[in-house]
């Protein structure tokens, strides 16, 4: 037996409830393999974070575990009681976790442990306890993978909800698309055969000439059309209908919204007279109409399609397929894209305010990751604001951070709800509607994978959920 005063003896090995059922070979090895320490009141065992790399047993003294939450230390337990181990607890589930001190452990008086390092406890429940071992490896890894999964089926789900909302936005656009090319179908058509009649006509390739340019100048003019109120465009037709009645232009009302539309007024239809001769007003005067009116269906082509593929963009902005995970972005940008995608979900009664610092720095993040927290912040406070209120998303600066705040004025978070919003399945909403992971995933997004925080201030008629995010890059792996 050794004698050597920092290794453990057999017989105070055999006290400790952890080892009652080793023999007494299982027993020697461990005592030849592990040392006594003593530590003094006050000093830090381990430390949270750091490799674990030994295992504590406590023999003598009193000692506080504690761990970090949300930036303070809060202390899980404070025990003399002697055998409770603590530190490199999964060594011996190797790689399968990250073999990281999951706790702190301080001494509270002077006290003394029997330490053995990582690797040789780790040999030991391998060898000794197989099927123990290959029971907790089960429940250890099938638990993280079932955190995992249901993270990613949360994702899916928002993804599933979100794109319902696209694609319903995406319907209007195309929609008047479809619907303005078929009416160009038939002007153009109609073009074509006021064509011939305008040859029937023999005008004289002079009158022609200028016919083309009064065109020319028409389509300049719808391009550069104001959009009129209501009531201005409906005074401008009837000044037109006037001018056309006086002219013995049968019909004007049919043709004064479009010239109106198109930005046309009497003094440019008084244009067409010197040019073409008064035997040709009328016919020139609708084939004038006719390409305000197609100039008009393209631009209303055009708009349908410029918000079609915004929308797309939107979309791929937000899902951030094609993207590298991780890049620097424009907050911004994403904020955007988010927005876009819960368009059809705010109800009329929710004032949507945008109040950003576009002096704001790029951000490094996971582009992805972060609109799914934009999208949880959004949703809960949509889901606060049941139908009626103000969300405000705001980009602030504060220090090295950007500050991303999202603001409801709904009904505000209890105060013995506040403590628990952040825990996985917590949730208030009745059966079916929510699954409590929204701020879990959130929280893990931004402060496991960006090193970030996210803060909550709440009292009726104001709730701010504030997302901190470095701008400078952290050495971490993410
Ligand atoms: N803006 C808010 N106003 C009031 N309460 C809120 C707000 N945001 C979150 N909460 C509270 O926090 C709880 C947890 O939110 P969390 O997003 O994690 O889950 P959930 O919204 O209930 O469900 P899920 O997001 O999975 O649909 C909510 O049930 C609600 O009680
Ligand atoms: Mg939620």
């Amino acid at each position: 037996m050794t004698t050597d005063p920092d290794r453990p003896t057999i017989a105070q090995l055999r006290t400790l409830f952890l080892f009652e059922s080793l023999d007494a070979d299982q027993l020697a090895w461990l005592a030849e393999h592990g040392r006594m320490e003593t530590r003094a009141a006050g000093s830090s065992v381990y430390t949270e974070g750091d490799p674990a790399t030994c295992f504590y047993v406590l023999m003598d003294g009193t000692v506080s575990m504690s761990r970090r939450v949300r930036g303070d230390e809060v202390e899980v337990v404070r025990t003399s009681q002697r055998g409770v181990y603590g530190g490199a607890t999964q060594a011996y589930l190797d790689e399968q976790v990250s073999q990281l001190y999951l706790n702190s452990l301080r001494a509270i008086s002077d006290a003394t442990f029997l330490v053995l390092p990582a690797e040789t406890f780790a040999y030991a429940v391998r060898t000794w306890f197989p099927m123990a071992m290959h029971l907790l490896e089960g429940l250890f890894v099938g638990m993280r993978d079932t955190q995992t999964r249901v993270g990613e089926r949360e994702r899916l789900l928002a993804l599933g909800a979100l794109s319902a909302g696209l694609t319903h936005e995406l319907n209007n656009p195309a929609g008047a698309a479809v619907r303005a090319t078929a009416v160009l179908r038939e002007r153009v058509a109609a073009m074509r055969h006021k064509l011939a009649m305008i040859a029937d006509s023999r005008l004289d390739a002079r009158v022609l000439h200028r016919l083309v340019e009064l065109q020319e100048d028409a389509v300049k003019r719808v391009a550069a059309a104001p959009s009129l109120s209501a009531l201005a465009a409906s005074d401008a037709e009837d000044e037109l209908v006037d001018w056309l009645d006086e002219h013995d232009v049968t019909a004007g009302w049919d043709l004064a919204p479009t010239l109106v539309a198109g930005g046309l007024d009497v003094a440019w239809l008084a244009r067409i007279e010197p040019a073409v001769g008064r035997e040709n007003l009328e016919n020139a005067l609708r084939w004038l109409t006719y390409t305000v009116d197609t100039e008009l269906l393209m631009r209303e082509i055009d708009e349908a399609v410029g918000r079609i593929s915004g929308l797309v963009g939107a979309a791929k902005q937000y899902s951030q397929l094609d993207r590298a995970p991780h890049q620097v972005v424009d907050v911004h940008d994403l904020l955007d894209a988010t927005l876009v995608m819960f368009k059809a979900k705010i109800p009329s009664g929710v004032r949507l305010v945008r109040e950003y610092d576009r002096t704001l720095p790029p951000l490094p993040g996971y582009a992805a990751e972060l609109n799914q927290v934009w999208t949880n912040l959004v949703d809960n406070a949509l889901g606060a604001l049941g139908g009626s209120g103000t969300l405000t998303v705001r980009t602030v600066r504060d220090s090295d951070f950007l500050v991303v705040e999202v603001a409801d004025t709904g009904p505000g978070i209890p105060e013995h709800v506040r403590p628990r919003i952040f825990e996985p399945f917590f949730t208030t909403k009745p059966v079916g509607e929510g699954t409590g992971l929204g701020l879990d995933i959130s929280y893990r997004i931004v402060v496991h994978k960006h090193h970030g925080d996210i803060r909550v201030e709440s009292v009726p008629g104001s709730t701010t959920f504030r997302v901190l995010l470095p701008l400078t890059e952290p050495t971490a792996d993410g």
